[in-house]
C-alpha cells in the first residue's frame, strides 16, 4: 500500500491531494487565484508565487485532516517540477522536498503535462495502453502517441499559441473575463450558428501540427469591423469555438487513422469544453473508438493528477536525487518510462 501527497503549483492554482494506490483518491483541495489575477487579465507570475506561499501549508493540513492521515502515513511526495512559472514551481518544490526530508519519505518532481495526460486514470473507467492523447491546456496543444507511462511520441503540436491561450487572448479582445475559455464557452451558447464562419487553420496541409494565432487575428478583425453589439459578440464567440473544435476534431481523426489506435484520451484545461467533448465523443462513436476524459474538476490544474502520476513513478523506485531542480521548459517526450 502506498499513499502519495501531490502538490501542484505550476501556475495560478494551488492543488493538493492524497492518492492511495489501493483506495484511490483519499482527499483533495484546491485554491484558485483567478480573482487575484482578474484585474490584470492574466496571470501575474510574482503575485502567483506569493499566493502559493500563503495557501500551500493550510491546504496540506486540510487534505491531511480530510484523509485522516498523520505524517507517518504518507509514503511519498509528488510535486510539479515543470513546465510552468519558475517562482510558482519553486514554492511547491521547496515545500514538497522539505516535507519529504522531515517526514523521511521519498519525493519526486512530476511533469505537469504527464499529470494532465494521466488524469483520466482518476476515473472509474480507465483507458488501457496504448492510446492517442489530445492534450489541450493554457500552455500546450499536443497530439501524443502514448504506448505506456513515460513512452510518449509527439505526433503534432501547435506551432504558435496553445488552444487555451487562444481562448484567453480572444476573450480578452472581446472584453471578457480571465480565464477566457469558460467565458467564451458560456457566451457561445447564445451565439447564432453560421452567422460567421472562421477558418480551420492548417487542416488542408498534411501532418498533425496546428496553429491558432491566425484565428485570433481573424476574431480581432471581425470584431473591430462589426457593430460590436452583445449579439455579435456571442456570434463571434460561437464561431471561434466552433473553428477550434472543428480543427482539433479533424486533427484527431487524422491521428487516429495514422496510428490505428482504438482509444483516445483528451485532457488539460480545454478538455473541460462541452462543445469539444461532444464533438470528439461523436467522432469516437462514429469510428468505434473508446473515448476517455477526466471529470471537469480534473481537466484543469489540480493536485490529484500530480499525486497519481508521482505515485506511478515512486512505485517503480524512482525518486529525487540530492539536487533541487525545477524545469520551466521541459518537453514531454524527454521523459522515460519508469524502471
Ligand atoms: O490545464 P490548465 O488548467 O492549465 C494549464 O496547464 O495551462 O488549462 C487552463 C486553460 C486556460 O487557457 C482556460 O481558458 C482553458 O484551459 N479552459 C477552457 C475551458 N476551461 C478552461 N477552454 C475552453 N473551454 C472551457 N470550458
Ligand atoms: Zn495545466
Amino acid at each position: 500500500m502506498m499513499k502519495v501527497l501531490g502538490i501542484e503549483t505550476s501556475c495560478d492554482e494551488t492543488g493538493i491531494a492524497i492518492y492511495d494506490d489501493q483506495h484511490g483518491l483519499l482527499a483533495e483541495a484546491l485554491y484558485s487565484q483567478i480573482a487575484l489575477h482578474a484585474d490584470y487579465g492574466g496571470v501575474v507570475p510574482e503575485l502567483a508565487s506569493r499566493d502559493h506561499v500563503r495557501r500551500i501549508i493550510p491546504l496540506i493540513q486540510e487534505v491531511m485532516a480530510q484523509a485522516h492521515c498523520q505524517s507517518n502515513d504518507i509514503d511519498g511526495i509528488a510535486y510539479t517540477a515543470g513546465p510552468g512559472l519558475m517562482g510558482a514551481l519553486m514554492v511547491g518544490a521547496a515545500v514538497g522536498r522539505t516535507l519529504a526530508w522531515t517526514w523521511q519519505c521519498p519525493s519526486i518532481g512530476v511533469h505537469h503535462m504527464e499529470g494532465h495526460l494521466l488524469a483520466p486514470m482518476l476515473e472509474e473507467h480507465t483507458p488501457e495502453f496504448p492510446f492517442l492523447a489530445l492534450l489541450v491546456s493554457g500552455g500546450h496543444t499536443l497530439l501524443i502517441d502514448v504506448q505506456a507511462i513515460g513512452q510518449y511520441k509527439i505526433l503534432g503540436e501547435s506551432l504558435d499559441d496553445a488552444v487555451g491561450e487562444a481562448f484567453d487572448k480572444t476573450a480578452k479582445m472581446l472584453g471578457l473575463d480571465y480565464p477566457g475559455g469558460p467565458a467564451i464557452a458560456k457566451l457561445a451558447l447564445k451565439g447564432v450558428r453560421n452567422r460567421y464562419k472562421f477558418p480551420r487553420p492548417m487542416v488542408n496541409r498534411p501532418g498533425l501540427d496546428m496553429s491558432f494565432s491566425g484565428l485570433k487575428t481573424f476574431v480581432l478583425n471581425t470584431w473591430t469591423q462589426s457593430d460590436q453589439s452583445e449579439q455579435t459578440k456571442a456570434d463571434i464567440a460561437y464561431a471561434f469555438e466552433d473553428a477550434v473544435v472543428d480543427t482539433l476534431s479533424i486533427k484527431c481523426k487524422r491521428a487516429l487513422k495514422e496510428t490505428q489506435h482504438s482509444r483516445i484520451v483528451i485532457a488539460g484545461g480545454v478538455s473541460a469544453n462541452e462543445h469539444l467533448r461532444t464533438r470528439l465523443t461523436k467522432l469516437a462513436h462514429d469510428h468505434s473508438i473508446e473515448i476517455f476524459y477526466p471529470k471537469l474538476q480534473f481537466c484543469t490544474d489540480n493536485g490529484a493528477m500530480i499525486a497519481y502520476a508521482g505515485l506511478q513513478r515512486l512505485k517503480a523506485g524512482e525518486h529525487d536525487g540530492k539536487g533541487f531542480q525545477t524545469t520551466p521548459r521541459w518537453p514531454l517526450d524527454q521523459l522515460q518510462a519508469p524502471a
